[in-house]
C-alpha cells in the first residue's frame, strides 16, 4: 500500500510564491525571513521603504540561503497593489501564499479620532487585506490550492487600552474576514487564518506605547515579548500543507497574557 500523505515534506514551501505586506520591518520581516530560510518559499517583501533602507537585513537574510525580493509599494493604493500583483504574476506565476501584515496605529480614543484618522487605520490595517486578497483568490482558485493568513493582535479578542480605537476596531475585523475567507476557499483548497500576536519588539510599539510603556506592558507577560519570528514560524506552519486542515482559527501568540 502506498501512503497519500507526503509526510517526508509536509513543513516545506519549497516551490511556493508568498506575499507578505508590511515586510520592510518588523513582523513583516520576520515572517519573510522564516517562509524563506525554513519553508524554502520565495518571497516578496512588500513595504514603503526602499530596499537600500534595509539592505543589511536583506543581504542576512540571503546569506542564510533565503529568497526575499523586497517591492516597493502602498497597501493604501489599490493601484499600488494590482501593481505589485501584476509584477509577481510575471516574474513568478502567482501569489499562492498572502500574509496580509501591513498595519499601524494610533493612540486615540473615540472623542480624538477624526474621520479622516479613522478611515486611514482602516484603510491600512483592514481594506489592503480585503483587496490583496481579492486580487490573490483567482490565482489560487485557478490551481486549486492558497493559503492566506492575516496578522492581527490580542486587541482584536479585549479591546484596546489608552484609546486605539480605530486600531481595536480593525483587529476584530480581521477575524471577520479571515473567517469568511476561509469558508469561500474552503472548496479550492484554499485556507484563511488569523495570528493573533500579543507584544512583539519592533518599532511599532513604542510608537503605540512609549518607551516606559513597553516595559510595563512585558512585565505583565509570563513568557515575555515575542520576537517577530515567533510570529513567522507559526504563519509559516499555516502555510504548509501539514496545516491543510486547520482554517477559519485564530491562533494565539502572546506568551499567555491573556487567556479566553
Ligand atoms: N508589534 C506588536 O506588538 C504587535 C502586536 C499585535 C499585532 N501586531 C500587528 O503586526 C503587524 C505588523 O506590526 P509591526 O509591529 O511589525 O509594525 P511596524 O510598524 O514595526 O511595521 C509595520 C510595517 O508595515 C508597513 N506599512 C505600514 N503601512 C503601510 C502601507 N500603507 N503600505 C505598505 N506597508 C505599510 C511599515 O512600513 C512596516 O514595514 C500589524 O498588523 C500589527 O497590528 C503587532
Amino acid at each position: 500500500m502506498s501512503y497519500s500523505i507526503d509526510l517526508k515534506n509536509v513543513f516545506s514551501l519549497k516551490g511556493k510564491v508568498a506575499l507578505v505586506t508590511g515586510a520592510s520591518a518588523g513582523i513583516g520581516l520576520g515572517v519573510a525571513r522564516v517562509l524563506a530560510v525554513t519553508g524554502g518559499a520565495t518571497v516578496y517583501a512588500l513595504g514603503r521603504r526602499d530596499a537600500a533602507e534595509y539592505q543589511g537585513e536583506l543581504d542576512a537574510i540571503a546569506a542564510e540561503g533565503g529568497t526575499v525580493i523586497p517591492v516597493k509599494g502602498d497597501v493604501c493604493s489599490e493601484a499600488s497593489i494590482n501593481d505589485v500583483f501584476s509584477r509577481i504574476e510575471q516574474e513568478a506565476g502567482g501569489v499562492d501564499i498572502l500574509i496580509n501584515n501591513a498595519g499601524t496605529t494610533l493612540p486615540k480614543t473615540v472623542e480624538e479620532t477624526s474621520h479622516e484618522e479613522w478611515d486611514f487605520i482602516i484603510d491600512t490595517n483592514l481594506t489592503s487585506g480585503f483587496l490583496c486578497a481579492k486580487r490573490a483568490f483567482a490565482h489560487m482558485k485557478q490551481q486549486n490550492w492558497g493559503r492566506i493568513v492575516q496578522i492581527g493582535s490580542v486587541v482584536g479578542h479585549k479591546g484596546a487600552i489608552k484609546g486605539h480605537i480605530a486600531y481595536a476596531a480593525t483587529k476584530s475585523g480581521q477575524f471577520g474576514l479571515t473567517k469568511t475567507l476561509a469558508i469561500t476557499g474552503a472548496p479550492h483548497n484554499i485556507t484563511s487564518n488569523t495570528v493573533a500576536p500579543g507584544l512583539v519588539r519592533t518599532p511599532l510599539i513604542v510608537v503605540a506605547h512609549g518607551e516606559q510603556g513597553v516595559k510595563d506592558l512585558e512585565a505583565q507577560i509570563p513568557l515575555g515579548m515575542s520576537e517577530p519570528e515567533d510570529i513567522g514560524m507559526v504563519s509559516l506552519f499555516l502555510c504548509t500543507e501539514a496545516a491543510r486542515h486547520i482554517t477559519a482559527a485564530t491562533i494565539d501568540i502572546n506568551g499567555g497574557v491573556y487567556t479566553h
